[in-house]
């Protein structure tokens, strides 16, 4: 199964993901992951996304459709996997049609701007493994440390309120417009965000009509 997981910053693409990985066990792919990983190793291609992602702007389509296309040529990635964030562009769309992918469904997961800001102002990740979480909505066991692997969690750096403010406009204005583009392909299943994550779950499997 090839999924890709569509919304706004904040929308719940991350979590979801993380979800249905284990559900299918298929990879989850995040490129704003990818890109926080090289910003911390340094290595080029992260110093030359970080102001980017500092402004709350999109990081060039080219060096996200490179990290794309070596990405899903993995062995890991030969059942499927999970787009989480990718494409946010019609180019990026256009270069994964033209890689021959076969996508099953595109998940759009839909959350008032309201909503996505206070979702985002109470987000921690955990600073080893990346795993989300959300000091009301899906808090850790243990205050501060990740369950999974006791890292420290922390609050991402573009999650500031004028950050975020940013990156609401640059989806509204680039990456939205997509909707219209999968919708021709009729892949899009819209889900509107819930306030309970068990709740968007639910309602996640039964868009992809494997649960109810
Ligand atoms: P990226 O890391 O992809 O960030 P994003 O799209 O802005 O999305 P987020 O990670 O902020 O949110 P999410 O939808 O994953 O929500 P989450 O599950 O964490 O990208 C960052 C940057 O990288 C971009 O700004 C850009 O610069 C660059 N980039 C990445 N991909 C790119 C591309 N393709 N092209 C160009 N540039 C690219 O949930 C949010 C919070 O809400 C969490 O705390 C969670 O616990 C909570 N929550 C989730 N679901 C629920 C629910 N149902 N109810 C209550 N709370 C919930």
């Amino acid at each position: 199964m090839k999924l890709i997981l569509f919304g706004p910053p904040g929308a719940g693409k991350g979590t979801q993901a993380e979800f249905l990985s284990q559900t299918f066990s298929i990879p989850s792919i995040s490129t704003g992951a990818i890109i926080r990983n090289a910003i911390r190793e340094k290595t080029p291609m992260g110093i030359a996304a970080e102001k980017y992602i500092d402004e709350g702007q999109l990081v060039p389509d080219e060096v996200v459709i490179e990290i794309v296309k070596e990405r899903i040529s993995e062995d890991d990635c030969k059942n499927g996997y999970i787009l989480d964030g990718f494409p946010r562009t019609l180019n990026q769309a256009v270069a994964l049609k033209n890689m021959g992918e076969k996508i099953d469904h595109v998940i759009d997961l839909e959350v008032s701007d309201e909503d996505l800001i206070k979702r985002l102002s109470g987000r921690r990740e955990c600073k080893s493994c990346g795993a989300p979480y959300h000091i009301k909505y899906n808090p850790p066991k243990v205050d501060g440390v990740c369950d999974k692997c006791g890292g420290t969690l922390i609050s991402r750096e573009d999650d500031d309120p004028e950050t975020v403010r940013k990156r609401l406009v640059v989806y509204h204005k680039q990456t939205e417009p997509l909707k219209e583009f999968y919708k021709k392909e009729g892949l899009l299943r819209i889900v509107k965000g819930q306030e309970e994550l068990a709740d968007t779950k639910k309602e996640v499997l039964k868009a992809l009509e494997v649960g109810k």
